[in-house]
C-alpha cells in the first residue's frame, strides 16, 4: 500500500529528524517525509531497524542516514543542527521482555528521551513528536479510554517508561517552549513489521504448519491499527495543532482477539486444520506479565478534529498478515 499524496502534509516542517528512522514505524515515516520533499536525517543505531527499509531513499539529496546511538550526546547534538522538526520514535518497543528486563525499558526509553531532550533544549528545534502506547494506561476501568482517563497506572516495565517519557517531554514542552504532540498507539502492524503477534504466527507456522502455540487464553482483546494509517495521522495532527502539547489516542473502533488473529494469519497462509493450542497463559490468560487484557483507544478526539483510520482492526489484520507474509517469503528466498 501507497501512501496517497492527497493526505494532509503540514507546510512548514523544516529539517526532520526521526530517530529509530530504519525501523518499523520509523520507515514509514521517514518515506512520507522524503515523498513530500522534506530534509530528513535518521538517527538510529540498526539495533532493530535496518537499511533495507530506507534503500529506496539511500541517492536522495533529501535522506542523511547517521548510525548512532541516542546515549551518544556530542553526535545527537551535531545531527540535531538545523533541526526543525524530531519524530521520536526510536525505542525498546517489547512489552513481553519487560519482566525480566526492566533496565532495558529504562535506559533504553527513559534514559534515552532524556538525553535526546537534553540536547534538543540547546539546540532550535521547534516540535518533537513521540510514539507513546496504548500501555501507559494499564487496565483501565472504562473501554474505549479517552487521553483523559486517570491515574494511569500501568502494568508494565515497557508501558511505565512511555508514561515517565510523557511526562519528561511535557515538562520540557512547558519550560522550554518547545512544542509537542504525544501519540498513545494501539498495536501497530502492517510492511516492515519486525515483531508481535502477526510476525510471531507467522514464524512459529513457518516451523510447524500443524499447530500453532497461542500465548495466553486467545481471549485478549485489542485494537489494531495499519501503519499508513498510523504515519497519516502524525502529519494530520502536525497540521491542526497549534497547542504546547497534546496527547491523542491513535487506535480503531473495532478490537481483535488473539485466536481470531491466529485464524486470520492461517488463512493467509492457506493452512487449514491447525490446532491452535493455547498456554492458558499468565494471571487469568494474559500472555505474559504485563500482557493488558482488553486494549481499546477511545479516538473520538481526533474524530471531532477530522481524522479516522480508513482500515478498521480486523482489515488492518488480514492486510498486515499478508505484507508481512510476503516478505518473510522474500528474506527466505534471498537466503
Ligand atoms: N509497533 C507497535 O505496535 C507500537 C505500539 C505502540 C508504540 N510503539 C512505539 O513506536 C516506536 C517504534 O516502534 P516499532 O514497532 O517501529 O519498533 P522498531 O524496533 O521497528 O523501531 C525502533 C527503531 O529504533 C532503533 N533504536 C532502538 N534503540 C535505539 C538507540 N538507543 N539509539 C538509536 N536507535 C535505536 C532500532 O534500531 C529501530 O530501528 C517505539 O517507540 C515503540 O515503543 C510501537
Amino acid at each position: 500500500m501507497k501512501h496517497s499524496k492527497k493526505e494532509a502534509f503540514p507546510s512548514q516542517l523544516g529539517i526532520s529528524l526521526v530517530t529509530g528512522g530504519a525501523g518499523f514505524i520509523g520507515s514509514h515515516v521517514v518515506d512520507k517525509l522524503i515523498e513530500n520533499g522534506t530534509k530528513v536525517k535518521v538517527l538510529d543505531n540498526l539495533s532493530a531497524g535496518s537499511l533495507l527499509n530506507l534503500s529506496d531513499h539511500k541517492n536522495n539529496k533529501n535522506f542523511h542516514f547517521v548510525k548512532k546511538d541516542l546515549n551518544d550526546s556530542e553526535s545527537l547534538k551535531e545531527t540535531l543542527k538545523d533541526v526543525k522538526t524530531v519524530f521520536h520514535i526510536a525505542a525498546d518497543p517489547e512489552v513481553k521482555t519487560g519482566f525480566e528486563n526492566p533496565q532495558i525499558s529504562y535506559k533504553e526509553n527513559i534514559e534515552n528521551t532524556f538525553y535526546l531532550l537534553e540536547q534538543i533544549r540547546k539546540s532550535d528545534v521547534e516540535t518533537i513528536l513521540f510514539t507513546s502506547s496504548s500501555t501507559v494506561y494499564g487496565e483501565p476501568d472504562t473501554i474505549p479510554t479517552p487521553e483523559s482517563y486517570g491515574p494511569l497506572i500501568p502494568i508494565s516495565p515497557y508501558g511505565a517508561s512511555k508514561l515517565a517519557c510523557e511526562a519528561l517531554i511535557s515538562s520540557y514542552c512547558h519550560t522550554y517552549g518547545l512544542k509537542g504532540q504525544i501519540f498513545r498507539l494501539a498495536n501497530v502492524i502492517g510492511s516492515r513489521s519486525n515483531h508481535g503477534v502477526i510476525w510471531d504466527f507467522l514464524n512459529k507456522l513457518r516451523v510447524d504448519n500443524k499447530k500453532l502455540e497461542v500465548l495466553g487464553n486467545g481471549k485478549q482483546s485489542k485494537s489494531y491499527l495499519h501503519v499508513n494509517d498510523c504515519v497519516d495521522c502524525f502529519f494530520f495532527c502536525l497540521t491542526i495543532n497549534k497547542r504546547q502539547l497534546e496527547i491523542f489516542n491513535v487506535g480503531n473502533e473495532d478490537r481483535v482477539d488473539v485466536i481470531s488473529i491466529a485464524k486470520l494469519v492461517c488463512k493467509t497462509m492457506n493452512l487449514k486444520d491447525v490446532d491452535l493450542v493455547t498456554t492458558g497463559g499468565v494471571d487469568n490468560g494474559r500472555g505474559w506479565i504485563g500482557d493488558v487484557k482488553k486494549m481499546h483507544l477511545d479516538i473520538s478526539k481526533l474524530k471531532k478534529l477530522g481524522w479516522r483510520p480508513k482500515l478498521s482492526s480486523v482489515e488492518s489484520v488480514k492486510i498486515a498478515s499478508q505484507e508481512i507474509f510476503n516478505e518473510q517469503l522474500v528474506k527466505i528466498i534471498g537466503n
